[in-house]
């Protein structure tokens, strides 16, 4: 079988140079200033690995998979379900049938909401998320219940950015169903301290599904070790493809799951009386898949643990505490999220200065960053403000990347005021 040999890790120091000119994107120039790339919240680049090795599966392998007897389509399958052992292994899960490949985190929250919830969340019920959830994590849970007649409750935070663990022990309660849970905040950059809100939650009964999407790009996960019951994530936040991402369940809770979708692949049998279903992971994944998207999440894979993540977070704290040391020397400006542990966000706003403003005359500079509410409304209202300007870092940003978006923001004031 035709299965892709992983990157090896390369020696230390951490190589910036050689890192950067892994991504093409990266030496590309906009309005004529070299671009500095700080929108990695949004999505990341992505090195020449993970696009050659999708070129690849189009050029010499592509097919259809788990249905074919031919050459083509065995190596697709084979390729495709390899990719999903890289990802068991990524997040130390326990099996492959607990890796169930979805279009990205928000498919693999509204999967929960509706398989999970339809069957657990019901009249009378609450589902617990937090006051700083992505509208993702918000509104599956919203509509269910809705249907449901059961109830939304927000587990609150402070001026900081951090949730307050009293009033979520005290909302904690028999009626819980489920608790939905950033592990980082993509607006504030908040990371959670999801291992102890999640013995918590155990500790009366209550399973925790936590979203990813802004941590597995950043630092090691490991789901049996957090005993999380599920996580979801996107491959395009971790320099991986868009339209594919990963829910990972614990095998004996999603066996317990009705489907989500029904269609090819997650059937045994059908008939016009009866349809049995197929086993996990095969269960969820109706129709054929993303399976280019799938092989270059893989390699995705490969490219961060040649990297290393352990140290690709130690070379983000770096960035984020000098980012956020130059960024308050600016007058005027205001940081959004000051929690204890942070990943590597950094929103703002400046007095008097729409956001969007801020993000026009930076772009012009050639510095990409987002503003706007993030997908998290909530946590704009929470801090009485419409709108942040976002910078986010990935592993290949450089200091000097930092000191052009500090006077880049400083020039945003002279223009401004
Ligand atoms: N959720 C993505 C972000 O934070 C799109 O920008």
């Amino acid at each position: 079988m035709h299965t892709t040999a992983p990157i090896l890790k390369r020696t230390l120091p951490y190589d910036l140079e050689a890192i950067r000119e892994d991504f093409p994107i990266l030496s590309r120039r906009v309005h004529g200033k070299p671009l500095a790339y700080l929108d990695n919240a949004a999505t990341t680049q992505k090195p020449r690995s993970v696009i050659g090795r999708i070129q690849q599966y189009y050029e010499s392998e592509n097919s259809n998979i788990h249905r074919g007897v031919h050459y083509l389509s065995e190596t697709a399958t084979a390729v495709y379900e390899d990719a999903r052992i890289r990802v068991r292994n990524f997040i130390h899960a326990r099996s492959e049938r607990e890796i169930i490949f979805v279009r990205g985190t928000t498919e693999g929250i509204n999967l929960v909401a509706h398989s999970f919830g339809g069957q657990r969340v019901t009249r009378g019920k609450e589902v617990l998320i937090s006051a700083m959830e992505h509208h993702s994590n918000i509104v599956p849970w919203q509509i269910l219940c809705e249907q449901n007649g059961a109830d939304l409750r927000v587990i609150p935070m402070n001026d900081s950015g951090e949730l307050l663990l009293d009033a979520y022990e005290k909302l904690l309660t028999e009626k819980t169903a489920i608790v939905a849970l950033a592990h980082a905040s993509n607006a504030l950059g908040t990371v959670n301290p999801v291992r102890q809100m999640i013995d918590l939650a155990h500790a009366k009964g209550i399973p925790v599904l936590l979203d990813g999407a802004q941590a597995v790009a950043h630092s090691p996960v490991d789901v049996q070790e957090l005993d999380c019951d599920f996580y979801v994530f996107s491959a395009h936040k971790m320099y991986g493809p868009t339209g594919v991402g990963i829910l990972y369940g614990k095998e004996n809770i999603l066996s317990s799951m009705s489907p989500y979708q029904g269609g090819g692949d997650m059937i045994k049998s059908v008939t016009f009386e009866k349809t049995t279903y197929n086993d996990l992971p095969f269960k969820f994944e109706a129709g054929t898949p993303n399976i280019g998207g799938g092989i270059g999440l893989g390699a995705a894979i490969d490219y961060l643990q040649s990297v290393d993540l352990p140290r690709i977070n130690t070379h983000e704290a770096e960035l984020l505490a000098y980012a956020t040391k130059a960024l308050r020397g600016v007058e005027g400006l205001r940081l959004i999220g000051e929690a204890a542990e942070k990943a590597c966000v950094i929103s703002f706003t400046l007095d008097g200065i729409h956001p969007h403003d801020i993000g026009t005359i930076l772009d012009r500079e050639g510095i990409a960053i987002r503003t706007g509410h993030h997908c998290a409304q909530p946590v704009m209202q929470r801090f009485g403000i419409p709108a942040t300007a976002r910078a986010s870092f990935g592993m290949y940003n450089t200091i000097g990347e930092v000191d052009r978006l500090a006077d880049g923001i400083k020039n945003v004031v002279k223009i401004m005021r």
